[in-house]
């Protein structure tokens, strides 16, 4: 393929044709300066008062600066993929983790005086909603941690609809990051009892447009229905990153027209871009 054709594809990919913001060369040390708990979900702030300011949905590599390894000779992970999930007007970006693993684990326990090591932003965010005419009415869905890239883009949007979808009343503690979200539960026990997709599909009407993230089945479940409905949707996905910025390939992921990577093409994709979210 021509250069100007991967540009066209990774474009229409988007369906924008804007710029994005790029990150600063190099990787910062950052300190935490803030850190709170919602349920089972951390908090944690980052003081960037230089750094510019992300796109919605687009994301950062994080380690922590000390102690970011395993086993007896501490040998270095990886940086981990986080949504920027909030950023105040101080320069202070926000980032929600769940411990899953052995790197979200080290930067859950990260306290205000650490200091992380921070490349970003990175990669695609969220085009914004059609405006028409008629403007289009964003709905924003997302399920557990894939609550993150949508408190940044509700903030921008100001007044979306959001569904919340979590596994039980422990989990949804991380709804109150939304203020005004509707909530379902697995088991019932906050909210409607069901999938959030069950919230989403009396949402479809005409002039929706859906923005989502959250686990891959949720993902394909809001695919499906939106494309049954024929409502647009933007969908946040997620890969296992090892570079963030294009070098390694180890998060392409397949489209229609192929694979891309989801680092520099995404992490937002549009959803008629996907034969399914697998
Ligand atoms: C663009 C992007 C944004 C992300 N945003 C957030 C966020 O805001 N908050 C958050 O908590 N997590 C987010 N993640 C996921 C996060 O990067 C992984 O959970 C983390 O890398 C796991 O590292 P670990 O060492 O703790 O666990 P590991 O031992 O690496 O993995 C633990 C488990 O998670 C699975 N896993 C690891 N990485 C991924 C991945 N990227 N996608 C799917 N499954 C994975 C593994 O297969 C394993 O089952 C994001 C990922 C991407 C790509
Ligand atoms: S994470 Fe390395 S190319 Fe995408």
């Amino acid at each position: 393929m021509s250069g100007a054709g991967k540009h066209a594809l990774a474009s229409s990919l988007r369906g924008t044709r804007g710029d994005r913001t790029l990150a600063p060369f190099g990787r910062r040390r950052l300190p935490v300066v803030a850190r709170e708990t919602h349920g089972p979900y951390v908090v944690l702030g980052v003081a960037d008062p230089d750094g510019p300011a992300p796109d919605p949905g687009q994301f950062a590599m994080l380690a922590a600066a000390e102690r970011w390894g395993g086993g007896a000779d501490e040998r270095p992970f990886l940086p981990r993929a986080f949504s920027v999930a909030r950023r105040h007007g101080d320069g202070r970006l926000d980032f929600v983790l769940e411990d899953v693993g052995p790197g979200t684990e080290r930067l859950c326990a990260l306290e205000p005086g650490d200091d992380v090591w921070l490349l970003g932003p990175l990669g695609r965010g969220f085009a914004p909603p059609d405006p028409g005419p008629p403007a289009r009415r964003p709905v924003l869905v997302g399920g557990g941690v894939g609550i993150a890239p949508l408190m940044i883009w509700g903030d921008a949007l100001r007044d979306a609809t959001t569904l919340l979808g979590f596994r039980d009343a422990a989990h949804a503690a991380g709804a109150a990051l939304i203020p005004g979200a509707r909530v379902a539960t697995d088991d019932g026990s906050v909210g409607h009892h069901g999938l959030v997709t069950e919230l989403l599909a009396p949402e479809l009407g005409p002039g929706a447009e859906v923005y989502a993230c959250g686990p891959p089945p949720m993902l394909e479940a809001v695919r499906a229905l939106c494309a049954e409905h024929d409502v647009p949707a933007q969908l946040a996905l997620e890969s296992g990153m090892a570079c963030g910025f294009g070098a390694c390939f180890g998060c392409v992921v397949p489209t229609r027209d192929g694979y891309v990577r989801l680092c520099v093409d995404g992490p937002v994709l549009d959803a008629a871009a996907l034969a399914e979210v697998g």
